[in-house]
């Protein structure tokens, strides 16, 4: 990586640091929203017998909050610094980003609304009725633009690897997004899929899955592959190994969504199908985990006294876990035990909090001082307070639910010996009760080190009035 060019360029911080605090108000919003949910499932009263506070209503608000609001900012945010930084060049159009900002807050805020009040079409994470889905879809195509428009104005004959990540992120997101929510409208808020049957499932976790593959992971490992070298002040490990990564799980995740529809109507072959690419696509992600890792080589000791590179190693180790766990539950037999219990809870948050959250609060951490021209985030001990109460909160949460999905797995399928089932329903739910307990506790912890990153942030902003020279950056990358 060049680290300095002759004129200083002026980049558009604006908009990334717009998307920056956006994403931790969301971030806070969205995972208190789950910490009400486990609490409603520790306690169904605080439904509180009102439809719009339903454990039904709040799930898709927690879902939809968690992956397009925080998440998407902190792709947002985090991809146009990058490639800005590494193309050396402006976005194309500042009054196109500003509105692409508040149109999408915008979007999210009806799209909460619109669940609350019961507008949905069911469908996971493809939720939205179909005129906020058209309307995300334009949103996303100027996304498209200011990204790509960017990297066509670069003055590097190279495109820096994370750029490729975020691409391939932007491109498939769209492609999945407009082909799942073709529909037929009734009315203004109600609309019917054109798929049917199996198909309308195919189609629906074929889009789910690239949620999972393309926003939660190659998203975020665009995110990583800047990050990480530059909070230890090295090149990545491999280039190479960088590019091999990049091509197979891009044409290795786009096939595994049929792991959702195990023992379904789904044709037997394409079940079996996507089983074997999900047990493939074990080796490009850890390709990508170990060239995160090795890129630490000579540079361990840092982690002693840096929270933020801690909290990139460790979401690294999470996202390796996590991809580890996957392809075991993708093998049939193994989907047998763990599909419809809390293990599958349990591995969506060890990807979720391990990997997707801390991934960008490490990365935040990183980008927020640079924003607003100060050396530092206003304390580092807070920023060691909130890594181990992400790291604790995580690990009480991730291990509730696996001892909760096996527990449950195991009695739903004990039998008599006459054939009958050894356990009623409510007698599982009975013994995931501590369970649930303990990951109230976990995501408790974890959102409190949410508002504690937020406190940081703001007494960072504070310390002194930002100067001009955040417009206009030396061009080091
Ligand atoms: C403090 C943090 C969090 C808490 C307490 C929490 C809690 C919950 C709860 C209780 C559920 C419902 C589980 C069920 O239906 O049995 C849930 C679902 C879900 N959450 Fe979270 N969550 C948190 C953070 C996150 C984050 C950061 C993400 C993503 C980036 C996320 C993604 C999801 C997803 C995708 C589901 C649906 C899982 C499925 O259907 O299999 N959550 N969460
Ligand atoms: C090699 C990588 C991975 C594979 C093969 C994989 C595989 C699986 C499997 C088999 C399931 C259970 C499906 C079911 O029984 O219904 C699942 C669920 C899920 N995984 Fe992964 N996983 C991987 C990585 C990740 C990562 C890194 C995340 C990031 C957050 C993630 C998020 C999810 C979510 C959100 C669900 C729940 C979907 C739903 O039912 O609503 N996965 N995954």
């Amino acid at each position: 990586m060049n680290t300095t060019t002759q004129e200083p360029i002026a980049y558009n911080y604006k908009v990334v640091r717009q998307f920056t605090i956006a994403t931790l108000i969301w971030g806070f919003l969205g995972m208190s929203m789950g910490a009400i949910l486990a609490a409603q499932l520790v306690w169904p009263e605080l439904n509180l017998n009102l439809p719009w506070t339903s454990f039904g209503r709040i799930r898709p608000i927690h879902t939809n909050l968690v992956i397009f609001a925080f998440g998407g900012c902190a792709l947002i945010a985090t991809s146009f610094f990058i490639v800005q930084r590494t193309s050396y060049a402006r976005l194309p159009s500042d009054s196109a980003a500003s509105v692409f900002f508040w149109a999408w807050q915008a979007m999210l805020v009806a799209t909460v609304l619109s669940y609350a009040l019961g507008y949905t079409t069911s469908k996971e994470y493809a939720e939205m009725e179909w005129p906020l889905a058209l309307v995300l879809t334009v949103l996303w195509l100027i996304y498209t633009w200011l990204f790509f428009g960017t990297i066509m104005r670069r003055k590097t004959s190279h495109i820096y690897v994370a750029n490729w990540f975020y691409g391939a992120f932007i491109v498939v997101t769209a492609m999945v997004h407009i082909i799942n929510h073709i529909a037929i409208p009734v009315s203004l808020m109600k609309s019917y899929p054109v798929y049917a049957g199996a198909t309308d499932a195919m189609v629906q976790w074929w889009f789910g899955h690239s949620v999972v593959g393309f926003i939660l992971s190659v998203g975020f490992l665009g995110m990583m592959y800047y990050f990480v070298p530059k909070q230890v002040g090295r090149p990545i490990y491999s280039y190479r190994l960088s590019i091999v990564h990049f091509w197979a799980i891009i044409s290795i995740y786009i096939w595994a969504g049929p792991h959702h529809l195990h023992y379904t109507a789904l044709p037997d072959w394409v079940q079996s199908l996507g089983m074997a690419m999900s047990v493939i696509l074990l080796a490009p992600s850890w390709g990508g985990m170990i060239n995160g890792m090795m890129t630490l080589s000579g540079g361990w000791h840092k982690l002693r006294n840096d929270p933020i590179l801690r909290f990139l190693v460790v979401s690294l180790a999470f996202y390796g876990m996590s991809t580890f766990e996957g392809p075991m539950m993708a093998i049939k037999t193994v989907n047998a035990l763990s599909h419809y219990t809390d293990w599958t809870i349990g591995h969506v948050h060890a990807g979720a909090l391990g990997w997707v959250a801390m991934i960008s609060f490490g990365s935040l951490y990183h980008m927020i001082p640079r924003l607003w021209n100060h050396k530092q985030m206003y304390s580092i001990g807070l920023i060691n307070l909130h890594f181990w109460l992400a790291t604790a909160g995580t690990v009480i949460y991730i291990a509730a639910m696996w001892v909760n999905g096996i527990t449950q797995g195991l009695m739903w399928r004990a039998i008599n010996t006459d054939g009958t089932l050894s356990y009623s329903f409510v007698e599982a739910l009975q013994a995931s009760h501590a369970g649930y307990i303990a990951r109230l506790l976990g995501g408790s912890l974890f959102v409190l080190g949410v508002f504690i990153m937020l406190v940081n942030t703001w007494l960072t902003l504070r310390q002194a009035a930002p100067q001009s020279a955040a417009v206009t950056q030396p061009a080091e990358i």
